[in-house]
């Protein structure tokens, strides 16, 4: 049994992404699983609530889950052809203090996924998530190819519904990220 968790780098209600994400844990083979996590109580980072008052609860609560999961999946919203503040902030805390990031992320696997509004997914999005991946020497997943939904207004319904050519392309993604851990 493969037990993954993600995060949709976004704290819209109607978030595209926090859509793929939550659809994504529906279609994971029986057995294996995938939890969504909340950022929404995820203080921006600031040194001096670090210094002062320590990791925050909700942070510490993240890291634990990440580090016991056998993998991330980060399903990532584009802002200005890069990662939005939201979703940096998230990796940023969980990477503190230093001396944890060794034990939390260290070789673990992890999946970028994203949906966009542009021509292009989240392609610059996730390219700008490798440089931030590789320091934190997790082993982002590359045997799926890169999973982007262009133009997402087309595949997305009401209530965060996907479309069936999506569907299967997720499912079929998410199998091979199993597949490789
Ligand atoms: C500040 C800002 C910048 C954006 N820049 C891009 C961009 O560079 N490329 C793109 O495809 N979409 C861009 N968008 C549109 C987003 O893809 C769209 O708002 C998407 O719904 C955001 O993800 P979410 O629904 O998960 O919050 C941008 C949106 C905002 C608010």
């Amino acid at each position: 049994m493969v037990q993954l968790v993600g995060f949709a780098g976004s704290l819209r209600k109607a978030s595209i992404n926090k859509a793929l994400l939550q659809a994504a844990s529906g279609l994971m083979s029986a057995g294996d699983q995938l939890k969504v996590l909340a950022i929404d109580d995820v203080p921006l980072y600031n040194g001096d609530i670090e210094a002062e008052s320590g990791i925050p609860t909700s942070v510490v609560s993240l890291k634990a889950v990440i580090e016991r999961a056998d993998g991330l999946v980060i399903a990532t919203p584009e802002y200005n052809s890069g990662i939005p503040g939201v979703a940096k902030n998230v990796i940023d805390w969980i990477s503190r203090p230093a001396d944890d990031i060794a034990r939390v992320l260290h070789g673990k696997p992890v999946a970028l996924i994203g949906a966009s509004g542009g021509r292009f997914g989240t392609a610059s999005a996730q390219a700008a998530w490798l440089p931030v991946l590789r320091t934190l020497r997790m082993k982002v997943w590359v045997g799926g190819g890169s999973f982007f939904v262009p133009q997402a207004f087309k595949s997305f319904g009401p209530e965060g519904s996907i479309d069936e050519e999506l569907k299967q392309r997720l499912t079929a993604y998410l199998a091979g990220f199993v597949q490789s851990i």
